[in-house]
């Protein structure tokens, strides 16, 4: 059985104050409305990763994750963060490969591979971000970009440690736009992406893979989205700012 992922990744939003009490809506709100059967992710900015960790319920299935950080454990890299001191702090999962990072800080696929094993290194959960820009999906092949993404940054791992990833297909025409793909477009990506992945590590590991959707998820959507067989949850941004919406989308499976 796949696990249903439902990860707020909240940018770069948020002071202090409306860090915690985010936290402590979303905490209090899964408590009473979500099973066991869907796991959480809190995924805040770096300064609020520890004041976050302290809200969390030991016994909860809400985690703690960061939206990056440095494929180096330690050195001279003004600015960055590593994964040995997330893990540190009780971090559990890392996204990596953003579609926001590899525009904005050119973040290549060479360099993700190696985030990711820093990551797994450091026995925390990479969730791995592909999708594709609008002019692949009017005018290219979506398929032949998404899947070079996997290619050229996780299929260096073994299996092992290949089980441990979760994968994002974020469309990035739909990140933040909200023009969401439809659940065709959604369970064609993921199902491709899994084959492709099956092709690789065979099925007994493709089928274990939890494979989220980001894109304008909210609470409107995500039942048509979260329905489909290949779709195992979401990666919100915009609508993981409101507890509500955010403990809405989660109740969507
Ligand atoms: P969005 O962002 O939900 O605001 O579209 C998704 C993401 O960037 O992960």
């Amino acid at each position: 059985m796949r696990k249903n992922i439902v990860a707020g990744n909240w940018k770069m939003n948020k002071d202090h104050e409306g860090a915690l009490s985010l936290t402590s809506e979303v905490v209090h709100m899964a408590g009473d409305e979500l099973t066991d059967d869907v796991t959480l992710v809190i995924i805040p900015p770096f300064p609020f990763l520890k004041p976050v960790s302290s809200l969390l319920p030991e016994e909860s299935h809400v985690f703690l994750g960061a939206q990056n950080c440095h494929w180096e454990n330690s050195g001279a890299f003004t600015g960055e963060v590593s994964a040995s001191m997330l893990a540190s702090i009780g971090v559990e999962y890392v996204v990596i490969g953003h579609s926001e990072r590899r525009e904005y800080f050119s973040e290549t696929n060479e360099q993700l591979a190696r985030k990711v094993d820093a990551v797994l290194n450091q026995g925390m959960i990479p969730i791995f971000c592909c999708g594709e820009p609008l002019e692949i999906r009017e005018h290219g092949d979506p398929y032949q970009y998404v899947t070079k993404q996997l290619t050229e940054s996780i299929f260096h791992l073994e299996e092992n440690e290949m089980a441990k990833v979760v994968i994002a297909y974020e469309p990035i025409w739909a990140i933040g736009t909200g023009k969401t793909a439809t659940s065709d477009q959604a369970q064609y990506m993921h199902a491709a992406l899994r084959k492709h992945i099956e092709e690789r590590y065979g099925k007994d590991l493709s089928s274990r893979i939890s494979i989220l959707y980001g894109g304008s998820c909210k609470p409107s959507n995500a039942p048509d989205l979260f329905s489909c067989e290949d779709v195992d949850g979401g990666l919100i941004g915009g609508a993981s700012l409101s507890s509500r919406d955010f403990v809405d989308i989660a109740k969507s499976f």
